[in-house]
């Protein structure tokens, strides 16, 4: 079986990167060879991308503008981090993928499905998640953690409570069409109890 592709989905304050970390951690502990990234960014190109996304800035931002520059970060993070790590047979950990890019972009901004299948597909070259954590939480729950992070909000944090209460419904709807790739775990409970989860459903599928 070539190594797994896994990616961490949800909103703002979810709780992605600590279970990435937690699932590095213990893939770590096992020897299981494996990458950490993320989107967008992932490469110096696409970092560079990613600070002109989230960045605040005074000019509008069409949906359409937003759409492409994700996937041109998108487009260089397969090529040059992603599809050379898992077919050196390492597996990759990602926060964040093309689900993002549907959730945010065509259920949240509006931007039509076909236009953002379109793209996601290729700006990923036709890799897609063996497998997806999405991690469930009230957009208020993920706003009163980012405060306790104590960051200045970006650009997409900045939007209204409204914005994401969409985007988390893009990605329930989303879990909802494709049950085989999805994990929806309640991203409420503490890091530990939500990554037993993560590991155990890691475990069953990939001997993690
Ligand atoms: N299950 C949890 N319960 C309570 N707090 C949590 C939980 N998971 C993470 N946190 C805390 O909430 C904050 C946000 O977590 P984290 O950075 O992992 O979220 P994220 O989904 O990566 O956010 P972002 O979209 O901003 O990158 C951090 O301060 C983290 O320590
Ligand atoms: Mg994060």
């Amino acid at each position: 079986m070539p190594a797994p592709f896994v990616t961490f989905e949800g909103i703002e304050g979810s709780g992605k990167t600590t279970q990435v970390r937690m699932l590095s951690e213990h893939l770590k502990a096992k020897g299981i060879a494996h990458v950490v990234t993320r989107e967008p960014g992932g490469t110096p190109l696409a970092d560079e991308i990613r600070f002109l996304l989230l960045s605040p800035r005074e000019e509008t931002v069409f949906p359409e503008t937003e759409l492409l520059l994700y996937e041109a970060a998108r487009a260089q993070h397969v090529r040059s981090v992603i599809l050379p790590a898992l077919s050196s047979g390492r597996a990759v950990l990602c926060d964040r993928f093309f689900d993002a890019t549907s959730a945010y972009q065509e259920f949240a901004r509006g931007l039509d499905r076909e236009s953002v299948d379109r793209f996601n597909l290729f700006a990923s070259a036709g890799l897609a998640p063996n497998l997806t954590f999405y991690l469930d939480v009230d957009p208020e729950e993920g706003f009163i953690r980012l405060r306790g992070r104590g960051t200045r909000p970006d650009r997409i944090e900045s939007e209204k409570m409204e914005f994401h209460r969409k985007v988390r419904q893009g990605y329930l709807t989303m879990t909802s069409r494709a049950p085989e790739r999805f994990i929806l775990l309640n991203g409420a409970p503490p890091p530990n109890e939500v990554f037993r989860l993560v590991r155990e459903a890691a475990e069953a599928r990939f001997g993690w």
